[in-house]
């Protein structure tokens, strides 16, 4: 029986390149059949603003794989990504991004023997969203990192390596700066590595990471990385080996999968039959293997390394005397049958895991003050005097000041910040605090002052559970 998988076109030249999958399918006789939905702009447009309608929600939950055109979300303004939507509402928590030489594509790097997969975290991180103007000129964004999806996709990267028969995972961050959000990641990566002892594991920041990609890509077999870290380096590393144009990605869930390009929606290419379809054919050939469909898979993908070995190029590798996507795509199928000479592809195997549980919380969790966000217009030093007046009635006392983290209050002598509206004052209890003491202190605080947020300082187990300030020790 034929399989049915959910295929969105997407917006700019995700119709011209989905229609060469399409077609490509169908010349080599795969045995699945479409179900087209639609998301992103059209669904913006008729008001749907998450970007994906029930239909489209409704179709991938029952049919458990998608294929995907990019979709495009508003750059500075407007409505939520609806990449990201999809990417929440079916928990594809892991991205995977293989990275490897492709035979007949030539770039500074070729002959260097890159073949490294990018596992980036898919449902966290900046990508929540969540943001805030916590002054007139100081916009802030939380930045999400779970204890269980740092685990899911640290152990994913791991199983991955296993999988693929690949001798190493590294994990990057910037644990050295985001000492809780990125050090949960880097930690939780080291835990996890204990149950793969034969797997060398190894942990890099970031900035480091971006210029070994560049200087010695050959090191890298697995990298696994926090959202936002995934989506910048992925890019990075497909220019390694030929572009956004032969970058393919996955979205893998424990339940559902949904495969599409690295690249977006490319607009300023739309409509001029100039896109190449590799990258969303070479998504598409692993979407094949997910399902089990390997003949099929290897069969186009031989086409398609082919006709790459042969030089046979559209215009974002070849310039101006490029292919255009249909006559490259009537290339592809017309390679049916044949294969590349110097192409060993990899197997790939569909990786299951267990379903993760959320961990149990056993730490005693204990309230220490808070950090109290305000807008001024005055110096460090008059907000300091008057908060610590208006604390005198309360269970409170002030500690701190920091301006965009740098301590202001008290001052240290010979300090010459740009300071904006917008302070941070930790302000910690005299006593062991109560609930009651909270609405004293913003009954306190609200007499003098605009405050914009509160946060709570935790301690679990006695250990403070928030980053300490400038000079704390
Ligand atoms: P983009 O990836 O669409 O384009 C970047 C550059 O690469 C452009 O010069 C484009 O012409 C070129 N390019 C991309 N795909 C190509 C292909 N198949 N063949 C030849 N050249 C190609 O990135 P951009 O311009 O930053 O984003 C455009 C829109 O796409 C935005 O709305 C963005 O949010 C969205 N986007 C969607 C993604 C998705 O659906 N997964 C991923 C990235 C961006």
């Amino acid at each position: 029986m034929k399989q049915t998988i959910t295929l969105i076109q997407g917006d700019g030249v995700g119709p011209e390149i989905t229609s060469s999958i399409c077609k490509i399918f169908d010349a080599a006789h795969v045995p699945i059949t479409w179900e087209t939905v639609i998301a992103g702009k059209e669904s913006f447009e008729s008001g749907i603003s998450s970007g994906v309608p029930q239909a489209t929600i409704d179709s991938i939950s029952k049919n458990k794989v998608a294929l995907k055109g990019p979709l495009e979300t508003p750059v500075g303004h407007g409505g939520k990504s609806a990449n990201v939507t999809l990417r929440k509402l079916f928990e594809t928590y892991a991205n995977v991004r293989h990275v490897f030489e492709i035979p007949g594509i030539t770039t500074p790097f070729s002959g260097r023997n890159i073949d490294l997969v990018i596992v980036r975290e898919n449902t966290e991180d900046l990508y929540a969203g969540i943001e805030y103007s916590q002054s007139e000129h100081v916009k802030v964004a939380l930045k999400a990192i779970s204890v269980m999806g740092s685990e899911k996709i640290c152990r994913f990267a791991f199983e991955l390596a296993k999988t693929e028969g690949r001798p190493s995972v590294h994990c990057s961050t910037k644990a050295n700066i985001l000492k809780l959000t990125e050090g949960l990641f880097k930690n939780t990566f080291e835990t996890v590595s204990l149950d793969y002892p034969d797997m060398p594991a190894h942990h890099l920041i970031i900035d480091n990471c971006a210029h070994q990609l560049v200087v010695k890509p050959e090191q890298f077999d697995v990298i696994v990385m926090t959202n936002m870290n995934g989506d910048i380096l992925s890019d990075l590393a497909s220019g390694l080996v030929g572009g956004l144009g032969v970058a393919p990605s996955a979205n893998i869930g424990d339940d559902c999968a949904i495969f599409e390009a690295v690249h977006g929606s490319a607009p300023d290419i739309a409509g001029k039959d100039i896109a190449n379809p590799t990258a969303l054919l070479m998504s598409a050939i692993s979407m094949l293997r997910y399902i089990d469909l390997d003949s099929h898979a290897e069969t186009i993908e031989n086409a398609l390394m082919k006709t790459l070995e042969d030089k046979n190029y559209t215009k974002d590798i070849a310039g101006a005397c490029g292919l255009t996507r249909t006559d490259f795509t009537q290339m592809v199928i017309a390679n049916l049958g044949r294969g590349p000479k110097n192409w060993t592809p990899r197997t790939f195997k569909r990786i299951k895991l267990q379903k993760f549980k959320p961990p149990k919380t056993k730490a005693k969790q204990d309230c220490v003050g808070v950090d109290l966000f305000l807008q001024s217009t005055e110096v460090p030093g008059i907000i300091g005097k008057k908060l610590e007046t208006a604390l005198k009635p309360t269970n409170f006392e002030l500690k701190f000041i920091s301006n965009r983290g740098a301590l202001v209050y008290p001052e240290i002598s010979g300090s010459n910040f740009d300071m904006v509206d917008w302070w941070r004052c930790r302000i910690i209890g005299t006593k062991y605090l109560k609930k009651s003491d909270f609405p004293d202190l913003i009954t306190a605080v609200d007499s003098e002052f605009e405050w914009v947020h509160i946060e709570k300082l935790y301690c679990y187990d006695g250990q403070p559970g928030y980053s300490k300030g400038q000079g704390e020790n």
